[in-house]
């Protein structure tokens, strides 16, 4: 495992704000063990993704129906999952859910009549999922690993299914390598990660920057994402670097699409404005792409 820092960017031996979730969560999983992938599972065990918000210091469902109704919660606020996934398409699959958070995909891709596996790095992800399906009654495989190193047999699944994760995994092209090994020849992958050439990226960053001026304490665009951006490591992506990393990793990409979440993407701004910057600038980009028979 790489034992590097993970945040090169960041001024050296920075004290920061301990109101600020992101930065907390950051440092007591920085004192807590030098390796990066650790550091990766601590901050998520701190901060498991429930859809609370992240100043919330108790983060996890009170009941199990407030554990089911987070699926409810994503797909509504997600133009991209109510109108553009197709999700008739996990009918009869072997589906892999990676990084499966509170399970409430896994489920959601499960009741379609697929046959889902869900992967996440932390306990408490893998506890939920479990939760959520007995609570649904659906049947769901649940391990604990990491997609670097994924405990699974080479060509097992129809389709890879990963909803902001892979991003914040510390090697993005090994986990690459590993979609690929466990696809079937011809089976299919979407994947969505944050989006380098968005709105959220530029804005928030130059904001944190300029205005808050980290830029005069040694912080860069890039690493001043640890200041509002989830997880311990948060790479954004162009298209043109996701598809380059999809080829070099045997696959074949097949669509691009950008979308982002409900709410306005610029405050006071008109419906039609919104949908177009979220369209061209969002902040999340979703790949599609396949296995081909020969990789
Ligand atoms: C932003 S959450 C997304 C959860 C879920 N896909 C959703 O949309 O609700 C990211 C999840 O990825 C998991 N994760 C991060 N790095 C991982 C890795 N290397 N291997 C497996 N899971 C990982 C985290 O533990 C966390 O549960």
């Amino acid at each position: 495992m790489t034992q590097k820092p993970a945040t090169p960017e960041r001024g050296e031996g920075e004290k920061t704000d301990p109101e600020n979730p992101f930065l907390s969560t950051r440092e007591q999983a920085e004192g807590q063990t030098v390796v990066g992938q650790q550091r990766n599972r601590l901050w998520w065990e701190t901060k498991p993704m429930t859809y609370a918000d992240w100043e919330a210091e108790e983060r996890l469902p009170r009941s199990s129906e407030e554990l089911t109704a987070i699926e409810n919660q994503i797909i509504v606020q997600s133009p991209f999952m109510r109108n553009r996934l197709d999700w008739s398409q996990f009918d009869g699959l072997d589906v892999l859910d990676i990084g499966c958070g509170s399970g409430a995909l896994a489920t959601r891709i499960a009741k379609q009549g697929a046959s889902v596996t869900a992967v996440d790095l932390t306990q408490t992800a893998v506890d939920l999922t479990h939760e959520n399906a007995k609570v649904q009654k659906l049947d769901v495989d649940v391990i604990r690993c990491d997609v670097e190193k994924l405990p699974i047999e080479s060509d097992k699944f129809d389709f890879v299914f990963s909803w902001g994760v892979l991003h914040h995994t510390e090697t993005f092209e090994n986990a690459l390598k590993e979609v690929n090994r466990v696809l079937k020849p011809s089976g299919r992958s979407l994947i969505m990660v944050y989006y380098r050439n968005s709105i959220v990226y530029y804005l928030h960053g130059f904001y944190w920057l300029i205005f808050k001026g980290y830029m005069f304490r040694g912080y860069t665009i890039n690493g001043v994402q640890d200041l509002y951006t989830d997880g311990y490591f948060h790479r954004y992506f162009s298209a043109k670097e996701m598809g380059a990393c999809i080829e070099a990793a045997g696959l074949k990409p097949t669509r691009f699409s950008v979308t982002q979440y409900e709410k306005k993407i610029l405050p006071g701004i008109p419906k039609w404005l919104d949908t177009y910057l979220k369209k061209k600038f969002g902040m999340c980009l979703v790949a599609e792409f396949e296995k081909p028979v020969t990789s």
